[in-house]
C-alpha cells in the first residue's frame, strides 16, 4: 500500500512501483487539475507541493512519495474561496489558454514561500521554471509579486496579509 495525503485527504492505495504520481492523482484521484505536457520535466504543467516543495509530478513515482503530503490545485482554493494568488492571476491576466496554470499556481505558491517580499526579477527567474506559451510571463510574474511582495502604502496591490498571502 501507498499511503499519499493529498489535499488534506488521506489515501491508502495500491500503486505499482512504476506508475508516476501524476498519472495516479489523475488517474486513481480524479485530480485532472494537474496537467500533463511533455512527460519529461521540462514544462512544468504537472507540478505539485510535496512536503511543501515544488516537483514535477511526472518525474516522480507515487512509491517514492509514501507517506507524503502532496498538494494539487484543486486544493489552493478554501471553503471561503479563492485565495489570494488566484485572485492576483485573474487580476493580472495571468492566463490565457490556461493549461500552464495549475502549475504555474503551484509553483508560485512554493516562489511565495522561498521569496516573501522578493524583487520581480528574482521572481520572474522563479516563475521561468515552469514553461507557459500564451501569456509573455508579464501577467504572471506581476499576479506572483502582487502576492510575495509588501505594497507600498498608498499603492494599489495585494491586500493580503500574514499566513493568508501564501494561496
Ligand atoms: S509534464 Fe511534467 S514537466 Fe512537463
Ligand atoms: S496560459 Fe496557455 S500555456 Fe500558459
Amino acid at each position: 500500500m501507498t499511503r499519499l495525503r493529498v489535499n488534506g485527504v488521506d489515501h491508502e492505495l495500491e500503486v505499482e512501483p512504476r506508475r508516476l504520481l501524476a498519472d495516479v492523482l489523475r488517474e486513481d484521484l480524479g485530480l485532472t487539475g494537474t496537467h500533463i505536457g511533455c512527460e519529461q520535466g521540462v514544462c512544468g504543467a504537472c507540478t505539485v507541493l510535496i512536503d511543501g516543495q515544488s516537483a514535477r509530478s511526472c518525474l516522480t513515482l507515487a512509491v517514492q512519495v509514501d507517506g507524503a503530503e502532496i498538494a494539487t490545485v484543486e486544493g489552493l482554493a478554501g471553503a471561503e474561496g479563492l485565495r489570494p494568488l488566484q485572485r492576483a492571476f485573474a487580476t493580472e491576466h495571468a492566463l490565457q489558454c490556461g493549461f500552464c496554470t495549475p502549475g504555474m499556481l503551484m509553483l508560485a505558491a512554493d516562489v511565495i514561500q522561498e521569496l516573501a517580499g522578493a524583487d520581480p526579477s528574482s521572481i520572474r527567474e522563479a516563475m521561468g521554471a515552469n514553461l507557459c506559451r500564451c501569456t509573455g510571463y508579464e501577467g504572471i510574474v506581476r499576479a506572483v509579486a502582487r502576492v510575495a511582495s509588501p505594497t507600498p502604502p498608498g499603492r494599489p496591490g495585494s491586500n493580503a496579509t500574514g499566513s493568508d498571502r501564501l494561496t
